[in-house]
């Protein structure tokens, strides 16, 4: 467990404490992710590395990014130390708080590693820069065939591609053809792809259809599309998600250390608990992923004075610790 900063300790006490009533069988080694600088380069301390090595799966609290330049984001270092190559994001209406939509069920993978995040980047004259998408086959045939993979085992039966190929013939061409290679291995699974603003207009008139597709997209369009599907669902404290690799997984709440309440008992832990649910049935514990997972619905769904102030109830961090424990 990286507890993270701000809030993060105080989330992470609430699953710990979830976790103990529903005897989880799970045992927590902490590691501080508190950034370490070699040669010049933002990294992760050594025990922390080794820790996350071993123990396979990680769940992440938020960190802090200091503002400023020399800082490379430690979400970032993160994805890059444990080669994290898809980030899957669900969002599922929750009942309770209500939203212009109430059958939002979709879920989109991000590929992780390259596309515009790649930082290659310079100035060609002054005035004039240059920014490089890169995109790989080998990168875009990892995620295209997890998304694949993820779309068989939560049993939907299409993985849609969203893409703007139509201008970035190229690259964007290349993630699509790259997908559309992988499709033949799961015949199961038919494949469909979607140009990313269409997508973005059809999903903000009409979530619904999409309910049927697992979405796997390029960095970018994956970073803003995700978050457009927590806005559909009530926002980033109810979305969970999972930075995914080929040895390691880290689970996080996509939410930030929220400096504003931090230490005054008011954060909502729904987000950790839910990515902390994420992570269960990675670990094959479905049991108690179903039964976290209902209680801290029910919890939501029970009234203003169970829930947190940022989805409009009243309650404390503990209060809605104590009522997600009860219904246990
Ligand atoms: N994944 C991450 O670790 C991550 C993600 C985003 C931001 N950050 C970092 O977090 C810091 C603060 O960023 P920010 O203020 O832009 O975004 P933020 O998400 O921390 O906060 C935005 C608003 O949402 C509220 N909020 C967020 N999570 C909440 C929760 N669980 N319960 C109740 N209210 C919650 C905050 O109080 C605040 O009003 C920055 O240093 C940023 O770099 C980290």
């Amino acid at each position: 467990m990286i507890e993270g900063d701000g809030i993060g300790v105080e989330i992470s006490e609430a699953v710990k404490d979830i976790y103990k009533a529903a005897k989880v069988p799970i045992d927590w080694e902490l590691a501080d992710v508190t950034p370490i600088f070699v040669d010049g380069k933002t990294s992760i301390p050594p025990e922390a590395i080794e820790s996350i090595n071993k123990n396979k799966v990680a769940l992440k609290g938020p960190l802090a990014t200091p503002v400023g330049k020399g800082h490379v984001s430690l979400n970032l270092t993160l994805r890059r130390t444990f080669n994290l190559f898809a980030n899957v994001r669900p969002c599922k209406s929750v009942v309770g708080f209500q939203t212009p939509y109430e059958d939002v069920d979709t879920v989109l993978i991000r590929e992780n590693t390259e596309g515009e995040y790649s930082g290659i980047e310079h100035v060609v004259v002054p005035g004039v820069v240059q920014s490089i998408k890169l995109i790989t086959r080998a990168a875009s045939e990892r995620v295209a065939r997890y998304a694949f993979e993820y779309a068989r085992s939560i049993g939907k039966k299409k993985v849609l591609v969203v893409h703007k190929a139509t201008v970035m013939k190229y690259g964007d061409g290349l993630f699509l053809e790259s997908a559309q290679k992988i499709a033949k291995e799961f015949p199961d699974i038919e494949i469909h792809t979607e140009l990313i603003d269409r997508t973005c207009l059809n999903m903000v008139t009409n979530p619904a259809p999409y309910k049927e597709y697992v979405m796997v997209m390029p960095n970018l369009y994956g970073d803003i599309m995700s978050d457009l599907s927590s806005g559909l669902i009530g926002g980033l404290g109810l979305t969970p998600s999972g930075n995914m690799g080929d040895e390691v997984s880290i689970f996080e709440a996509v939410h930030g250390s929220a400096p504003d309440i931090a230490g005054k008992g008011l954060a909502n832990p729904t987000a950790l608990l839910l990515s902390s649910v994420m992570m269960l049935r990675h670990m094959g514990l479905n049991d108690e992923a179903a039964r976290i997972e209902k209680a801290v619905l029910d919890t939501i769904a029970s009234g203003k004075e169970n829930i947190t102030r940022d989805l409009k109830g009243t309650a404390s961090t503990k209060h809605f610790t104590e009522q997600v424990i009860s219904r246990l």
